[in-house]
């Protein structure tokens, strides 16, 4: 009896834990078509978006040296100190590193110096030198003191409070400018931004005297990177999907105007700093063709949204590495490192141009002569 009677019970109860699973699978599916609401058309700025990238100026890089290779986890930005000849940088386990720069890289000195928590990302260093701003993604725009006091500027701005804090520039007279790159989705799901296609991000300023916030631009397709020109008129902003930085004046007569700086770009721009006359701008990722077909349908994107739930998509990233502009905004050279993704960040001092990216454990160094052009370091 009992050998005829349960099987059936088996199956029963298998069937029943099927239809629980399909359901829940099914409810999860749903609540992520839902929640991601990918914009019915691509961008206007993405209207040329298949334009073919020129490759003429592409260098690959292989040889880099590493510099602090374990001793730093992300280096997602840079800022510069020259006095001492240290740089601060941004990882991802939370803390902003001090490493020595020179010319020998024996012996560049890291050091753990302040743990902000959260994932900071753009770095800047005061003008007086008192303090490094910190861009951190999920807490808001803070500031840490050469003592090592850590304190929260700003976390909103018109009541809407910041999601992914990341990049900024401070001027000579203490103002702050910086980007959140969305305030609907925070780091940790800054691809379904991606996905979504809408512009979250705004341009924001800080004024420490007084301790206002302001929106400068709003509807900024993933506010990204942020620099301040050598004359300090304009800065740099950049917006990562769109493969575009634009120029916001803050001095003389166009100032608060937005102007065209570099479109097309052929990778997709996060960190931006000036130095030498170029401006290093790191990319996660060059221009792809699943990206860019993936831009141009938001049902593709609906499904990259669901699928991404379940199977987190890396690797999709290309050709990674940093992009030269010149003041002119013309593109006059890409670096990029094979054996490296996610780049975040250049910065060039002096002969050398260093980058960091959000999973490298070091920060890569590559010497370059006069014109910009990377020199061999095997013998270094
Ligand atoms: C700005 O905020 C800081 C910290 O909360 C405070 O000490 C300072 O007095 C404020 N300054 C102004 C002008 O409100």
């Amino acid at each position: 009896m009992a050998k005829t009677d349960s099987p059936p019970y088996l199956r029963l109860s298998l069937i029943f834990l099927s239809i629980s699973l399909l359901s829940l699978f099914f409810q999860l599916l749903l609540n992520r078509f839902d929640e991601l609401n990918p914009a019915p058309h691509p961008p206007e700025a993405l209207s040329r978006v298949l334009v073919p990238v020129r490759k003429h100026f592409d260098r690959i890089v292989e040889a880099t040296e590493r510099i602090g290779d374990g001793l730093v986890d992300g280096p997602e930005d840079f800022a510069y100190d020259a006095e001492s000849g240290v740089v601060y940088t941004s990882c991802a386990d939370g803390w902003i590193r001090r490493v020595k720069v020179g010319d020998s890289v024996v012996g560049p000195a890291v050091e753990e110096w302040v743990r902000v928590g959260g994932r900071p990302l753009g770095l800047a260093l005061r003008p007086d030198k008192r303090a490094v701003l910190v861009a951190e993604a999920y807490k808001g725009l803070m500031q840490v003191t050469m003592e090592g006091h850590i304190e929260l500027l700003t976390d909103e701005a018109e009541g809407v409070k910041f999601k992914i804090v990341d990049g900024i520039d401070v001027a000579e007279d203490g103002i702050i400018y910086f980007t959140d790159a969305s305030y609907k989705y925070s780091l940790h799901d800054y691809s379904l931004d991606i996905l979504e296609g809408r512009p979250y991000g705004r341009l924001l300023s800080f004024n420490p005297s007084t301790n206002q916030t302001r929106v400068l631009l709003r509807d900024l397709y993933f506010a990204n990177g942020v620099s301040l020109s050598p004359e300090q008129d304009f800065f740099v902003f950049c917006e990562t999907f769109v493969r575009r930085c634009r120029k916001y004046y803050i001095k003389g007569e166009k100032k608060g105007m937005v102007e065209k700086f570099v479109e097309n770009l052929p990778g997709y721009p996060d960190n931006v700093r000036y130095a030498e006359g170029l401006l290093w701008i790191g990319s996660p990722s060059g221009q792809n063709l699943f990206y860019d077909t993936l831009f141009r349908y938001p049902l593709l994107r609906k499904i990259m949204g669901i699928v991404g739930k379940f199977y987190q998509a890396s690797n999709l990233e290309t050709e990674s590495g940093i992009m030269a502009v010149n003041l002119d905004g013309e593109v006059v050279a890409r670096y990029s490192d094979p054996g490296l993704g996610q780049v975040t960040g250049g910065l060039r001092i002096g002969n050398y141009l260093y980058y960091g990216s959000l999973s490298a454990p070091y920060i890569g160094r590559l010497k370059l002569n006069q014109e910009g052009a990377p020199v061999s370091t095997a013998a270094a």
